[in-house]
């Protein structure tokens, strides 16, 4: 794959002061994107993430907005159209996990999963979508008039009993991606999802950090390993480049064969 694939195109991930999105971003930035590094309260992680790129000779500037504020959305869109001009890519990546057994969830724990997690795609999502289409293809920049990447999760179709409010934001994601995928494919505009499994970042940190739950995570994995936030980022450069400009509508998933009900391996 051309190593510039995303040269020039200016994109926003979501929550790309850690984790999932900070690898998303940096990956972005080696193929030549423009970034927007959202964060919702760590000023200075998002900063870190910042210099990275522009260390390398990239650019990017960091922006604070909480997601689920539809006047915070809007500015932050705004002020990056009065940088950079436009947007050609959006991931949708925010996300947090607050947990609690069914019975004991407050309103408040699903309000805030829903409301991050969900309602804060739908909001980016349109908003990139209204400038997509203001703008429609710019020939030289890419085939398409612009990419949603929607960061779902293995939960999208496995259930998760004590996280109901996280799964079912994730079930959630994978049916708002696929309609705005039939939407706006006639504007040229594509609409992806990438299915994380279990990958190494602060969100699972108790999945992970004894040997003992990390042994007990991986027989959850079929390949063996923990995922990296690289592993993502790789997916979603490629998936926002040209190189996929047939696809979309669809989750992919990268989490090891998480999904391939390892259970049943030998057994059943
Ligand atoms: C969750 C992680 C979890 C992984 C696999 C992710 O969506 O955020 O906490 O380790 O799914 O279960």
């Amino acid at each position: 794959m051309d190593t510039r694939s995303l040269q020039g195109q200016a994109a926003l991930v979501t929550g790309s002061d850690s984790g999932i999105g900070k690898g998303v971003a940096l990956e972005l930035a080696k193929a030549g994107a423009k970034l927007v590094i959202n964060y919702a309260h760590n000023h200075d992680a998002a900063d870190e993430v910042v210099k990275e790129i522009t260390d390398a000779g990239g650019e990017a500037y960091a922006w604070q907005c909480d997601v689920s504020h539809e006047e915070q959305v809007q500015a932050m869109f705004q002020e990056m159209f009065k940088r950079y001009g436009t947007i050609d890519i959006l991931v949708n990546n925010s996300g947090l996990q607050k947990d609690s057994k069914f019975v004991d969830m407050t309103l408040d724990q699903w309000n805030t999963v829903i409301g991050i997690n969900l309602t804060g795609q739908f909001l980016c999502a349109r908003e990139a979508a209204r400038e997509f289409i203001r703008r429609g293809v710019v020939e030289g920049v890419s085939k398409a008039a612009g990419k949603i990447i929607c960061m779902s999760s293995v939960h999208e179709v496995i259930p998760w009993g004590g996280h109901v409010n996280y799964a079912t934001s994730k079930g959630g994601i994978m049916m708002m991606m696929k309609t705005l995928a039939q939407e706006l494919a006639p504007q040229k505009i594509r609409v992806v999802g990438i299915g994380p499994g279990a990958i190494q970042t602060p969100i699972n940190k108790n999945a992970w950090d004894t040997p003992e739950a990390l042994n007990s995570l991986l027989t959850l994995i079929p390949y063996n390993r923990i995922g990296q936030p690289d592993d993502i980022g790789k997916l979603a450069t490629w998936l926002a480049s040209d190189e996929a400009d047939y696809i979309t509508g669809v989750t992919i998933f990268c989490d090891g064969g998480m999904t391939l009900y390892p259970g049943f391996a030998d057994n059943g």
